[in-house]
C-alpha cells in the first residue's frame, strides 16, 4: 500500500484519538526504522519507552517465533511454563519475598495495584480506601487510573470519576503528609514523572515516602511502567534509592514490544488477593511471557543496564553542551536513558524538524519538553548523530 492509502483508511475508520505524524512506518532493525517511502529514521522514542532491545532483536524474534509455533494462548485456567518462569524471574529481580500478577498494559497493571491496595486494607480490617498520588503524574487511561493521574486535562469529560484519590505536589513530602487521613491506604508515585516531562524524584522525597508509609501503615506503590526494565540503568528505579515499594507496576519495556504488563507485591500484601478476586483473559499468556523472558535475558546477557548508565551519562553531557549553545534550552533533566530538555518554547516544531532530518523524538509535559527514551542498545555514535541533528534543528 502507498502512504496516502494507509493514512486515508485510518482517517476514515480509526477513532480520532491520536495526533499522528503523516508517516507510515513499515519495518525496523536495531536503532532504526523505515517508512513506506523508504526513508530511514534514528529512533530515540522506542515506541514511547517500549522497544528496549531496539527493533527486530534476533533473540526476541526467535523466542516469539518458537513460542508462536508451540502455543499462543491458553487462559489463566491452566499453568504454562513461560508464565511460571517469568514469575520466578521477576520476583527474583525484585529481590524475593513477593508475588506477581501479569496484565496486558500499564493502565491494567496500575488498576490491579489500586484494587490490591484497597483489598489489603479491607483484609486488615481497616477499610481504608484513599490513595494519594501526585500532580502531573501519569498512570493510565482507564477510569481509575486516569483519576489517579494528577492532570485534569485527561479527566475532563469522563465524570463521574471514581472517588478516593488525592493529589500532592511532586517532590514535596510535606504536601503528602498534609493529605494523609485515617482513610489513606496507599501512596502511588512514579520514581521519575515521565509523561509530564521527566521530573526526577529526589532521594529524600522517595525515602521520605517510604518512611511515611511505614509510620502510618500505608502501602507504597511505585509506578515503574516507564522507569522499570533498565531505563534508569538499574532493572528497577527503586534500586537507585535503597528502598523498596510494597507494590510495583511494570509494562512498556517488559515485553520488548509485545503488549504486556505486570504488578508485583510483597508476599503479605499479595496474600490479600484470593482466588476469583482479580483476573484477566490475556494477561500472562505464553506468547507475552516468552517475549518478556527473552527481553530480560537479553538485557542481562548484553550488559544493557551498564550501557543505559554509561551511554545515558554521555548523552546527558552532550545535551548539557547543547544547552550552552542554545538559549531556548533552560534545563536538562533525567538519568540513564530517560532524559528531557526543558524548552522556553513549544517543542512540536522541533520534533517535526527532527523527523524531516531522520530522527524520531517526542514532546512531553505541556509540549515544551523534548523527551528521549531510546532503546537500551543505543550507542555513543547514535547519540552523536542525534545531538548533531538537534544542534541543526535548534538553529
Ligand atoms: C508511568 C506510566 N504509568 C502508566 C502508563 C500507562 O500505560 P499504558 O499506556 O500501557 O496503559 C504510562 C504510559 O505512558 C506511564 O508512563
Amino acid at each position: 500500500m502507498q502512504t496516502k492509502e494507509v493514512i486515508g483508511l485510518d482517517q476514515q475508520y480509526y477513532m480520532k484519538t491520536f495526533a499522528r505524524f503523516p508517516i507510515v512506518l513499515s519495518h525496523g532493525a536495531g536503532m532504526k526504522v523505515w517508512d513506506l517511502e523508504g526513508r530511514e529514521y534514528l529512533d530515540f522514542l522506542a515506541g514511547i519507552a517500549v522497544n528496549v532491545l531496539g527493533h527486530n532483536h534476533p533473540k526476541l524474534v526467535e523466542a516469539i517465533s518458537i513460542q508462536a509455533a508451540k502455543l499462543l494462548h491458553i487462559s489463566n485456567l491452566f499453568y504454562s511454563e513461560p508464565q511460571a518462569r517469568l514469575a520466578e524471574k521477576l520476583v527474583s529481580l525484585f529481590g524475593g519475598g513477593a508475588r506477581v500478577f501479569m496484565a496486558n498494559s500499564g493502565a491494567e497493571a496500575n488498576e490491579g495495584a489500586i484494587k490490591l491496595a484497597r483489598k489489603y486494607a479491607r483484609e486488615q480490617g481497616s477499610g481504608k480506601f484513599e490513595i494519594i498520588t501526585t500532580w502531573h503524574s501519569f498512570h493510565g487511561r482507564t477510569l481509575a487510573t486516569l483519576t489517579a493521574t494528577g492532570q485534569p486535562k485527561y479527566q475532563d469529560g469522563y465524570g463521574p470519576l471514581p472517588g478516593g484519590f488525592k493529589y500532592a505536589t511532586y517532590n514535596e513530602l510535606a504536601a503528602v503528609e498534609g493529605l494523609i487521613t485515617e482513610q489513606t491506604c496507599a501512596i502511588m508515585v512514579e520514581p521519575i514523572q515521565g509523561e509530564s516531562g521527566v521530573h526526577v524524584g529526589t532521594p529524600a522525597y522517595l525515602r521520605g515516602l517510604r518512611e511515611l508509609c511505614d509510620k502510618h501503615g500505608m502501602l507504597l506503590i511505585f509506578d515503574e511502567i516507564q522507569t522499570g526494565i533498565g531505563r534508569t540503568g538499574k532493572m528497577f528505579a527503586f534500586e537507585q534509592y535503597g528502598i523498596k515499594p510494597d507494590i510495583m507496576t511494570l509494562a512498556k519495556g517488559l515485553g520488548g514490544g509485545v503488549p504486556t504488563g505486570a504488578f508485583l507485591a510483597r508476599e503479605h500484601v499479595a496474600a490479600a488477593f484470593k482466588p476469583g478476586d482479580h483476573g484477566t483473559t490475556f494477561g500472562g499468556n505464553p506468547l507475552a511471557c516468552a517475549a518478556a523472558l527473552a527481553t530480560l535475558e537479553a538485557i542481562e546477557q548484553e550488559g544493557l543496564l551498564e550501557n543505559a548508565r554509561h551511554t545515558g551519562a554521555y548523552f546527558k553531557e552532550k545535551l548539557q553542551e547543547l544547552q550552552q549553545k542554545h538559549n531556548c534550552i533552560t534545563e536538562v533533566r533525567g538519568t540513564g536513558l530517560i532524559l528531557g530538555l526543558q524548552l522556553n518554547r513549544p517543542g512540536r516544531p522541533l520534533v517535526e524538524a527532527a523527523l524531516q532530518q531522520g530522527a524520531i523524538i517526542n514532546c512531553a509535559g505541556n509540549g515544551d519538553v523534548l523527551r528521549f527514551v531510546p532503546p537500551l542498545i543505543v550507542r555513543k555514535q547514535d547519540v552523536d548523530a542525534l545531538v548533531g541533528l538537534l544542534d541543526k534543528v535548534l538553529k
